[in-house]
């Protein structure tokens, strides 16, 4: 017996800039992205999005799979700069009726849009202006939402505003490699995050004024998901402590951009842990960033193990030699859909959708013409059995989006990590639904029954 829910989602993601193309077509302006693919030495082998999977010319071809695989939601982005090509002022009408169409067909295939407003892809006109480091960025980005509430909310009923905020914030430290790749101080990296959420929490204004009946909003930050090492009440409250911990130079928690939106606080041991470089708060800043949201959305691959150690105190403990990794290295740990949505669901108490959930995998045309991705089917079987036993134990999961609905850009690795459920030959832009789009679809028309046998 499937323990899904009734009504549960089925869904499957992508992001403008990781499928689009058309980088500089039909009047779409700069995005960092773009100037970050020009520079040499930034992207695998410079490769670039700017024919990526060409979506954006064959939308209703994708479309038409993703109905053959039976989707129930598809999750993608808007391109900031396609629709408002300097970031704010006079919008794209090229840019917005090709989000316009692509909702229509859509929802004529029975395929309910979930929107994020910002996955990354800043136009160059406002970073140029010092872009979330400016005042006035979170005004920009209302207009914005606004500009996209009165276009599509009349037919879009889901919204999320920032996806992974950790990364894209965290993206001026010294290591990572993703635009507009400069290099901040922790200072700066503080007041970024401090804009970015108030920006959500004006977007988040911007929507529920700007759609003309009720719609649900969240957010979709990465999660980092703390396993339990063993289901003593000292190992779970070990790895739940460690879930939230904000006592490091990395955003590499869930709690330093959850708590303020959800809890409309920072969480303490971050700000005396940042101390003199804690950004100044406004009197109304947290009135603005906690709008109330509708639902935590969540992007899940991975998770480390966590013990309790001496005095209970947190301590990591390594996946075992050889296990199991994906092409991208991360480690497979099913278990982190099981805990990541638990903890989050205790401590915010809001409805979970797993936005993003993936693995990499060397995929390739097959001599049968067909792409043979078992590894990818035995991954989705443990991740979703997890995901399944959590809402069997009373976590208030609503759906989960697989990373990714196709093949596609995937960042500074460029093209070389295959996240799809559709396989895309980048020479020829054909496109062949893998096994496990194929599996995928079984799991949709039983609800996860079949996750209960042992065939493939
Ligand atoms: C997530 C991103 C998404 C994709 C996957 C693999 O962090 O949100 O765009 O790159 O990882």
């Amino acid at each position: 017996m499937s323990a899904f829910p009734k009504g549960f989602v089925w869904g499957a993601a992508s992001s403008a800039y990781q499928i689009e193309g058309a980088a500089s077509e039909d009047g779409k302006g700069v995005s960092v992205w773009d100037t970050l693919c020009r520079r040499p030495g930034t992207v695998r082998e410079g490769q670039t999005g700017i024919v990526a999977c060409d979506h954006y010319h064959r939308f209703r071809e994708d479309v038409a799979l993703m109905k053959a695989i039976g989707l129930h939601a598809y999750r993608f982005s808007i391109a900031w700069s396609r629709v408002l090509p300097e970031g704010i002022g006079k919008p794209n009408p090229k840019g917005l009726a090709f989000y316009d169409q692509l909702v229509n067909d859509l929802l004529e295939a029975g395929i309910q849009p979930f929107v994020t407003l910002f996955h990354w892809d800043y136009p160059q006109a406002l970073f140029n202006l010092g872009g979330w480091l400016n005042p006035s960025s979170p005004d920009w980005f209302a207009e914005y939402a606004g500009l996209m509430a009165h276009t599509l909310g009349d037919r879009v009923k889901f919204w999320m505003t920032h996806n992974e905020p950790q990364i894209f914030v965290g993206m001026g430290q010294p290591d990572d490699v993703t635009a507009p790749e400069i290099k901040l101080k922790w200072k700066e990296l503080l007041l970024i995050g401090h804009n970015a959420l108030l920006g959500h929490g004006k977007a988040v204004q911007a929507l529920r004024a700007g759609c003309p009946s009720a719609v649900q909003i969240g957010m979709a930050p990465v999660g980092n998901v703390k396993i339990p090492a063993s289901h003593s009440p000292l190992d779970i409250e070990a790895a739940r402590q460690s879930m939230f911990a904000a006592n490091r130079y990395d955003f590499w928690n869930n709690s330093w951009f959850s708590d303020p939106v959800f809890l409309k606080q920072y969480p303490e041991d971050g700000m005396m842990f940042y101390g003199n470089d804690m950004p100044a708060i406004g009197p109304e800043d947290f009135e603005t960033i906690g709008q109330p949201l509708d639902f935590y959305g969540v992007n899940i691959y991975t998770g480390d193990v966590v013990r309790a150690g001496a005095e209970g105190i947190p301590e990591p403990v390594a996946h075992p030699v050889g296990h199991g990794i994906t092409t991208i290295q991360w480690s497979i740990a099913s278990e982190a859909l099981y805990w990541g949505p638990r903890f989050l669901y205790e401590r915010y108490g809001k409805p979970i959708y797993i936005m993003e959930n993936g693995i990499a995998n060397m995929d390739w045309l097959h001599l049968d013409g067909k792409v043979h991705d078992p590894q990818r089917i035995d991954f989705m079987k443990r991740y979703l059995s997890a995901l399944c036993r959590a809402t069997a134990d009373g976590t208030d999961i609503r759906g989960y989006f697989h990373w990714s609905v196709m093949d596609n850009f995937e960042w500074a690795e460029g093209y070389r990590q295959r996240f799809g459920l559709i396989y895309v030959d980048y020479a020829t832009q054909q496109r062949v639904l893998k096994d496990s789009a194929l599996w995928y679809h079984d799991v949709i028309v039983t609800n996860g029954e079949i996750l209960g046998q042992n065939s493939t």
